[in-house]
Formats: structure tokens, sequence, C-alpha cells
């Protein structure tokens, strides 16, 4: 974040402190859970750094519009996490009043050591007040890396996933277990099923369609106790059937979407699932690699279903759903796979990085030029060389709620740089684009500027006059600048002693 900015903020939130709002600037983090309650974005959890536990709970105003470099955090004031967790999930109830935090690594308030003593705990939301419901039904052990829905009799439904039993090296072992938590009687049951079992799996995302049945995506799977881990074949898509308790398969169909574990999904109204973001690896968990498309959609209006890539070059009518393509003019962009792209406000396609190759994949070559811009004002499209960096980065450890047209992606962290994400990145569903301003009713585009990196320019120059306003003066701005740069080298140095890997993860 731009100091000016900062400096506007701490200036705005003494403001508001007066009237006793407790604005916070929260730390970045990733393995966190979000939960949408009347307009508020609630953010409870994640893994901020190995040494530093944070219990706050704190939320995003999702009444009003407001930019994505000037977000207002709201702290809960004294209603803290009863626990310090990550890698657990949460399932808000039919009627909005309750969240249910489940199972992840705990970490006790008082002692801050690891405490599965509990493994749920109650958000009511109207009281603001934590508690530990007494569960009964059958005994339920510790959990990470799961995904619980829950159904429209208010049975939350969580299906494998991991448990750490070495807690220093964090080795464990996966489940293929279908567990659920009736929310009404407070009863954990272990259903019973035969036939059909899926492998053990975590790290998979999942959303309940109105018929009931489950949609499980992705994750990592394990053959056997012992056996390796394996990337889930996106195009193996896990139902379940809440109704019947039945398990089956489907093959999908469509673009070819890489394998991903880490990443996040959003039911929409009208049945598309769309994912973002991600982390993949090869060698055995050693080499963490990014995953391409970063965003998608999973058509479940079809049968069998079919994956579409989204912002991305092939053109997508929203309102006939037809597709169509284009040949663009201008610049000569070189192919390549595992790059990234944004679509600015303006209409701009900005496309960053990625690699090519020759002989039949043997050599892999770089791209040029490296960033570019398509101009999809033009008809045809036009492309031309950027020399800015305008696109979202991969990131993984996010989590995504829908709200209205948007896709609301929340922290995360950096596969290329290892830092922690910015707060928040918005995806606008309705015109397949990522925007910068978010309205909660006014879905349109903002107002175009004739710069193709509208994205990232705005920001820095009402930022620029503020900080005039604030009276700062541009050598102090270049000295943080300086400061930033520095901070930005070290990280970077850091970078492979602080990556926490799926490899060194269990
Ligand atoms: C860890 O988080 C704290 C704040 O919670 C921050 O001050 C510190 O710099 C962070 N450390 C690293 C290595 O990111
Ligand atoms: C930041 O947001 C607050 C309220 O959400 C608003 O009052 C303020 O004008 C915004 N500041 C800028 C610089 O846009
Ligand atoms: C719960 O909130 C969602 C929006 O987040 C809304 O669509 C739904 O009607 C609410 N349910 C109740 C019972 O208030
Ligand atoms: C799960 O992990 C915890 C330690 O984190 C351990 O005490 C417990 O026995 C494990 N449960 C199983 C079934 O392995
Ligand atoms: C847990 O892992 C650590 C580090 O790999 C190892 O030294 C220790 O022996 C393991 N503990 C058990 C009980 O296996
Ligand atoms: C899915 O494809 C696999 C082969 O890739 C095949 O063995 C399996 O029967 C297919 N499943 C369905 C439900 O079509
Ligand atoms: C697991 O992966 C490693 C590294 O690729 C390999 O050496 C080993 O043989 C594999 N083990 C099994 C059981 O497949
Ligand atoms: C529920 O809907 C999905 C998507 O339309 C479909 O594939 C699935 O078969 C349906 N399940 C049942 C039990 O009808
Ligand atoms: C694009 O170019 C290819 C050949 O390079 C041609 O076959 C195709 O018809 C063109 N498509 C359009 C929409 O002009």
């Amino acid at each position: 974040m731009y100091l000016p900015f900062k400096l506007f903020k701490f200036i705005f939130c003494t403001l508001l402190l007066i009237n006793s709002i407790l604005c916070i600037d929260p730390s970045k983090r990733y393995f966190h859970n979000s939960v949408i309650i009347n307009a508020k974005l609630l953010i409870l959890g994640g893994a901020t750094n190995t040494t530093d536990y944070e219990f706050g709970l704190f939320y995003l105003d999702l009444s009003k519009p407001f930019d994505n470099y000037n977000l207002t955090w709201t702290l809960i004031e004294d209603k803290g996490l009863p626990v310090y967790t990550w890698r657990s999930t949460s399932v808000l109830t039919l009627d909005n009043s309750t969240i249910y935090l489940i199972g992840g690594f705990m970490i006790n308030k008082n002692t801050l050591e690891y405490d599965y003593s509990n493994l749920v705990y109650t958000y009511d939301y109207s009281t603001s007040k934590w508690s530990t419901p007494v569960l009964d039904g059958d005994k339920v052990l510790p959990r990470q890396d799961i995904k619980g829905v829950i159904d429209n009799s208010g049975i939350i439904y969580i299906f494998g996933g991991f448990n750490a039993t070495n807690l220093t090296s964090f080795y464990g072992k996966i489940y293929n277990d279908m567990k659920t938590l009736n929310t009404v009687s407070d009863t954990w049951t272990t259903l019973s099923i035969s036939g059909n079992l899926p492998l053990p799996c975590d790290e998979y995302t999942a959303d309940i369609l109105p018929n009931g049945t489950i949609v499980y995506i992705g994750g990592v799977e394990q053959v056997s106790y012992g056996a390796n881990f394996t990337l889930v074949n996106m195009n193996k898509i896990k139902l379940f059937d809440t109704y019947k308790h039945e398990w089956s398969q489907m093959n999908a169909t469509g673009d070819e979407i890489s394998s991903r574990l880490y990443f996040s999904s959003v039911l929409t109204p009208d049945g598309y699932i769309i994912i973002f973001g991600g982390i993949s690896y090869s060698s055995g968990a050693i080499n963490i690699v990014g995953v391409s498309p970063k965003l998608a959609a999973l058509d479940t209006n079809k049968n069998p279903f079919v994956w579409t890539t989204k912002s991305e070059i092939k053109l997508f009518d929203t309102y006939k759903h037809e597709w169509s393509q284009m040949n663009a003019t201008g610049d000569e962009i070189s192919s390549r796979l595992y790059f990234s792209s944004v679509l600015t406000p303006d209409g701009y396609i900005i496309i960053f990085g990625g690699i090519s190759y020759s002989s039949g994949a043997i050599n892999i070559v770089g791209v040029s030029p490296k960033l570019a811009a398509l101009d999809t004002n033009k008809n045809p499209f036009v492309w031309t060389t950027k020399s800015e960096v305008g696109a979202p980065p991969s990131i993984y450890g996010h989590t995504a709620n829908l709200y209205n047209d948007y896709m609301i992606i929340t922290f995360g962290r950096e596969l290329d740089t290892n830092n922690f994400a910015s707060q928040v990145y918005f995806y606008n569903i309705k015109s397949d684009r990522w925007v910068t301003t978010f309205s909660p009713h006014d879905d349109k585009p903002k107002p175009t500027r004739p710069t193709p990196s509208a994205t990232t320019t705005s920001s820095p120059e009402k930022q620029k006059s503020l900080a005039i306003g604030l009276g700062i003066g541009i050598g102090a701005l270049l000295l943080i600048s300086c400061i930033f740069i520095a901070i930005f080298i070290v990280h970077r140095i850091r970078r492979s002693s602080i990556i926490e890997t799926p490899g060194n993860i269990r």
C-alpha cells in the first residue's frame, strides 16, 4: 500500500475512532476463511507468518462502493477468534445467523500451543458471541485442508481432508470419509457409504448445487497410505448426492485446465462454478509452479460439465452464450503458456510473462515481449507491447466469495515473490473483467480512461495529489520508494528460505 494513502487512512480512521468504529490495517495472510453476512465480508483466521498469531475478527463493508486501493477494514472489537486457526473451513447457516468454524490447525489463545480439544466453534452474528457447541454423535478427529458445504436442511458435509500427525514435519495422512454435522441437532455423523468411494483427497473445492449434489474439484489424492500425493485431474469431477448418500464421477470436457490445489471457487446463480488461482507442483512436490489458466468456469448445466477459460483471448458473448474467435492485428506477440492476463476497465487485455517451447516441449524458451496489451475497443483487436505490469499475480491460499456480480478474492500468497498478496481483488463475472472499483449495485465497468494501464496508474495519481494535499514532499516519496525497493529485494533474497510448499506441509 502506498504511504500517502496509509496516512490518509490513519487520519480517516482516527476520525472514525471518535465515533468508536475501529479501523484496522490487517496483516496479509493466506489459508484463512471468509464469509459474507449482511453485506459484510468477514475474515476469519489465516496464517500470517510463522511467529505471529492474530485473533482479530474484522470485515469489509460491501454496502457502499470503494476502490481496492482504499479498503476500510473494521475490527469487531473484543470479539477475536477463540483460537488461532488456519487451513480450516467456515460455513454459514442458511438463516445467516451463525458461522461454524471447523477444523484446521488450531493454536490455543493462552498457551500458544496446538490445541485440538475443540474442533468446532460457532460465532453468533447478532450477538457477536463465540461459543463452543457441545456436539453429540461420532467422535471426530482433527482435519485440515477441508471445505464444508451446507445443504438446505442445515447439514454440513465434510469430505476427507488431511491430519498432520507430526506437528514438526507436518507429515500426516489424508482421508476419504464423509462426515456430516447437523447444525440443528449439533450432531456429528460419519456416513457409511459403500461403492464408488473416491481416493483420499484434500485441498479440493466444494460447491453444492441447488439439487443437493456436491461438486468436488481438484486438490490432491493418495492412492494408498505411504504413496506419493498426486494432483487430481481437473476433468475428474467427484459428485456426492446428499439425498441418496452416493458418490459418482464425471469426466468434464472443454478447455484444458491445469491441476491445482489451494485455489478458490464460487457457484453463480446460473450454475457456473468459477475457479481462480492456486498452485501446482512437479517432481514429487519439490517444484511449485503456477496454474494455467488462473481463471476458469465449469458449466454445470451441461452434461457432462464443460470447462471454459475466461478473460483470455477467445470471445464469449454472455448474453447469447456464444463463443467466437477473432484474428487480432498489431505487434507480433510470441505464443506462450503459463502467462497471466488481466482486462482493464477501459477494455485492454494485458498479458504478462509465460514460457514458450520448441522441439516438442523439450526446449523451454522465453517469450517476447514479456508484457503486451490487446486493445479490445478496436475491431479487430490490436496488440501493443507494454512495459508495465498490470495483472494480478499468481496467488494461492486465498478465498473467494460471490457478492452480486462479483467474485471477491481476499488475501493469499504470491507464488512468484512468496510475498503475501494484496488484500482484495474483484472479478466482475458479468462483464468478465478484473476491476479496481467495487460498487454494490452498479456493476458496470467504471468510465474509461485513455491509458491502457488504468488499473495501475489511476491509484498512484490520486495518491500523489493526496500526498501534495497532505504536504508530503516528493523527496520523501522518493526515499520511501527506495525503502520499498530495498524491502522487496530483501524479500526476494529470503524467498527460498521462507517458501511453504506442499512438500514440507506434510
Ligand atoms: C510477521 O507479521 C508481523 C505482523 O503480524 C510483521 O510485523 C512481521 O514483519 C512479519 N514477518 C515476516 C517475516 O513476514
Ligand atoms: C476511501 O474510502 C472512504 C470510505 O469508504 C471514503 O470516504 C474516502 O473518500 C475514500 N478515499 C479515497 C482517496 O478515495
Ligand atoms: C442470507 O444472505 C444471502 C446473501 O448473502 C441472502 O441471499 C439470503 O436471502 C439470506 N438469508 C436469509 C434467511 O436472510
Ligand atoms: C491427528 O493428528 C493429531 C495431532 O495433530 C493426533 O493427535 C491424532 O492422533 C491424529 N489422528 C489420527 C487419526 O491420526
Ligand atoms: C516429526 O518430524 C520431525 C522432523 O522431521 C522428526 O525429527 C521427528 O522424529 C518426527 N516425530 C515423530 C514422532 O515421528
Ligand atoms: C472417465 O474417464 C476414464 C478414463 O480417463 C474412464 O476410465 C472412466 O470410465 C470415465 N468415467 C465416466 C463416468 O465416464
Ligand atoms: C515418490 O516420488 C519420489 C520423487 O518423485 C520418487 O522418488 C518415489 O519413488 C515416489 N514414491 C512412490 C511410492 O511412488
Ligand atoms: C444435479 O444437477 C447436476 C447439474 O445439473 C447434475 O449433473 C446431477 O446429475 C443432478 N443430480 C441429481 C441427483 O439429480
Ligand atoms: C483467422 O485467420 C485464419 C488463417 O490464418 C483463417 O483461417 C480464419 O478464417 C481467420 N478468422 C477470422 C475470424 O477472420
